[in-house]
């Protein structure tokens, strides 16, 4: 790897998928790149725009339905879209790229002490003996703001916030590069959101790890984030710095979705987005872009 090779370069990357005869473009010709350690690209898009399609092509997690899938997808040069299941579950996924899954604290094992959850990847293949798998687990219960005596507690004596962070130590036990999450704080009260972005934040400082953070709101996409791509109907619309993107937003799309928002300031209330999601069957012909509007905040 030379010193200008990204670590995450993905290329047009498409995952359809048939359904009921019909195949929905969920991914359709997606770029971006995330060039450097510690560097965090928001995804964002509302219900249905193909976000954890997108992400789930990233982990190599491919459901059956899949009609299409094309495209690179480059870690450090290697591409991953080349590679066998086999090669990708032992190389890849959580090894170098982990995933917080969309609600995936509401699915942590009920019967299992959390922090056996945290260590048992690591007593796979047998990575680790228990002892130091133990060790690994409790230091990363305080690396995400826990403390270690929360390694024997089941899932139901956690808050969500408690929850929350259980799931993002999950994903960091084998150091990955690069850690994508899936709406993380989207189940969670708004202060409690706030600690989590925080976590968030520390992490990408320190150790540096890269991150895809995937959210349909905008201003906490712009709060972590360096670069911000906005989704709608299976393609990137727009993609750029998460200042160009918030003050001059390209696309009518990015500026209808920031001109719904409330604002602090000024007497302009909030617009509501006008018209449907679109349909993934049919997605809408892509037009030229027209002259940027005004900027709006
Ligand atoms: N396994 C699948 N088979 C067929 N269609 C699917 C499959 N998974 C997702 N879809 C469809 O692909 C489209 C994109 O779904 P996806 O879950 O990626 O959206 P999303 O942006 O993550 O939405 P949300 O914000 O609600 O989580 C949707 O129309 C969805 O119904
Ligand atoms: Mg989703």
């Amino acid at each position: 790897m030379t010193p200008s090779t990204p670590l995450l370069d993905v290329r047009d990357l498409h995952l359809h998928y048939a359904a009921g005869g019909r195949v929905v473009r969920a991914v359709d010709g997606v770029s971006f790149v995330i060039q450097d350690k510690g560097e965090a690209i928001g995804v964002v898009g509302e219900s249905g725009s193909g976000k954890t399609s997108l992400a789930n092509a990233l982990m190599g997690l491919l459901p059956k339905s899949v009609a299409r899938f094309d495209g690179s997808i480059l870690l450090t040069g290697q591409d991953l879209a080349a590679l066998s299941d086999e090669r990708y579950r032992r190389e890849v996924r959580w090894r170098r790229i982990a995933m917080v899954f969309q609600g995936a604290m509401n699915v942590l094992n009920p019967v299992l002490k959390v922090g056996d959850q945290i260590a048992e990847p690591l007593l796979l293949d047998n990575r680790t003996d228990k002892r130091a798998a133990r060790a690994r687990a409790e230091q990363l219960l305080e690396r995400v703001g826990l403390s270690r005596d929360i390694y024997g507690r089941y899932p139901h004596e956690l808050s969500g916030g408690q929850k929350q962070r259980v799931v993002i130590a999950t994903a960091l036990v084998l150091d990955p590069d690069l850690l994508i999450l899936d709406e993380p704080t989207s189940a969670l009260d708004v202060s409690v959101q706030a600690q989590i972005m925080n976590l968030l934040k520390d992490l990408k400082a320190d150790p540096g790890i890269s991150m895809l953070f995937i959210t349909h709101d905008i201003g906490l996409a712009s709060d972590l984030c360096d670069k911000i791509a906005v989704a709608y109907a299976g393609e990137h619309v727009e993609f750029g710095s998460a200042e160009r993107v918030l003050l001059q937003p390209q696309h009518p799309y990015t500026q209808l979705l920031l001109a719904s928002l409330p604002r602090l300031h000024g007497t302009e209330r909030p617009r509501p987005m006008p018209g449907e999601p679109p349909d993934l069957t049919a997605p809408p012909v892509r037009l030229p872009l027209p002259p940027p509007l005004p900027v709006l905040l």
